[in-house]
Parts: C-alpha cells; sequence; structure tokens
C-alpha cells in the first residue's frame, strides 16, 4: 500500500469529548495526549517516515488561562519523557514560534531535538504555538534581515527558511471532531496534499480509523497515477 512520506494530524475534538462525558475540557486534552502517543506510535511502525501534529495553534492562546496552563503541563510532562524516543530511533522536532514557552520548557525541546537528531526511524514533529501564516511571515522576516538573493529565491530555497526546513512535504492531513478547515496548519507545505476527516473526537482516533485514512489515502493516489 502507497504510504504518505509526511503526514499531518489537526487533533480536534478534545473538548467535545470531555463535554460528553461531563468532564472538564482538560481532561479531553489530557485523554487527547494518550491518543497522540498512541498514534504517533502506529505511524512509525507502519514505516510512515514523517508525522506532524497541531497541538497549538496561535489561536489557542486565547483560550481560558486554566486550559492553557493544562496543555502546557501536557507539553511539559512528554518532554520528560523522551528516553522512550530515543531508544526507538525517533526524531523529534518542535515548530512554531517557541518563544511562548517558558526558558525551561524551551530548553528542554532544544535537549530533546538534539538528543534526537542523529535518529533515523521516525519523525515526530509537535506544532507548538503555531500558526502557518505567521510562519510565513517569520520566513519572510528572516529573508529581509538577512539579506537574501532574490533572483536565486524559489520554493525550494523559501522552505529552508521556514520552521519545517528539512522534511518534505506533507501528503495527507488528517482532521478529526468533524469540522472540514485546514485551520492555518501548514498551509504552505500542505499545497499538494490529501485531506481527509472524520468526525471522531481525537482521543478516540485510534488504530482502525488512521488505517481507513491511510487505505482511502492510497486509492486517491493509485487513481491519481492511472491517469
Ligand atoms: C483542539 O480540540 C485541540 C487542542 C487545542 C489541543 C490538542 C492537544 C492534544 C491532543 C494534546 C497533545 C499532547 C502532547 C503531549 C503533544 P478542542 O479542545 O478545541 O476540541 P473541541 O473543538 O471539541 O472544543
Amino acid at each position: 500500500m502507497i504510504l504518505p512520506t509526511h503526514i499531518g494530524f489537526i487533533m480536534d475534538g478534545n473538548g467535545r469529548w470531555a463535554k460528553k462525558r461531563g468532564l472538564p475540557r482538560k481532561l479531553g486534552h489530557r485523554e487527547g495526549a494518550k491518543a497522540f502517543k498512541k498514534c504517533a506510535d502506529y505511524c512509525r511502525e507502519l514505516g510512515i517516515q514523517h508525522a506532524t501534529f497541531y497541538a497549538f495553534s496561535t489561536e489557542n492562546q486565547k483560550r481560558p488561562s486554566d486550559e492553557v496552563e493544562a496543555l502546557l503541563r501536557l507539553f511539559d510532562e512528554y518532554l520528560d519523557d523522551i528516553r522512550e524516543m530515543k531508544s526507538k530511533n525517533v526524531r523529534l522536532r518542535f515548530i512554531g514560534d517557541l518563544s511562548f514557552f517558558s526558558d525551561k520548557t524551551r530548553e528542554k525541546m532544544l535537549e530533546a531535538e538534539n538528543a534526537t537528531a542523529k535518529n533515523t526511524g521516525f519523525t515526530c514533529c509537535l506544532a507548538l504555538n503555531y500558526g502557518g501564516r505567521d510562519e510565513i511571515l517569520h520566513a519572510v522576516r528572516r529573508l529581509v534581515t538577512e539579506g537574501c538573493n532574490l533572483s536565486a529565491l524559489d520554493e525550494s530555497a523559501f522552505g529552508d527558511f521556514l520552521y519545517t526546513k528539512g522534511l518534505p512535504d506533507v501528503d495527507l492531513i488528517v482532521r478529526t471532531g468533524g469540522e472540514q478547515r485546514l485551520s492555518n496548519f501548514l498551509i504552505w507545505q500542505a499545497a499538494y496534499a490529501e485531506y481527509y476527516y472524520t468526525d471522531t473526537f481525537f482521543p478516540d482516533f485510534g488504530k482502525k480509523e488512521l488505517d481507513k485514512a491511510l487505505a482511502e489515502f492510497a486509492e486517491r493516489n493509485r487513481r491519481f497515477g492511472g491517469l
């Protein structure tokens, strides 16, 4: 079966998952974090090379502070346990405007990236305080500040100024929670991506659902190749 080389996940529906059970939204995020780890592991097992997970958008900052704090705690807890990633040959990447995070958290992110930089099995990329437009603006500002040679600037050279430098374009975007929007996720990198959405809330998103998305991707790709 043809697999995407790079898959993106918009992990939506944690809040509704919790509400349906009469639980606080932050418990939905905790369950979402468990689903994220299982999903990343399954991508790796399947042989997908890169996956990017939209865990916190630039817009999510506007949420009530207790919800934002609960999410930040989950990211911190994840960063405390990177030994497993090392043993599984997983490379960690963090993309987004990381200046939002505390010095301590940023240090942990950098340490995790450095400690796993040589791992080649699977790239697990977390989009944190990420926005596609923000990423493009950030790239343009750098281009101007660093005095870029405009005649040599093509799409590939521009890509090197994006947070995702070194990662291939995303081939498939999977969104849970029923919405059919891209929501400012990888807007440059998803120019040719297939899009798949499911009504399932992210905490309930498991292997079966991912298999379904991948089968549909393979099918669409096959039709494409046949033309
Ligand atoms: C959107 O659903 C989801 C988020 C804002 C957070 C996503 C974060 C995770 C799944 C946890 C990731 C954890 C780690 C360790 C990387 P929503 O809460 O807006 O859902 P709703 O639309 O039902 O309200």
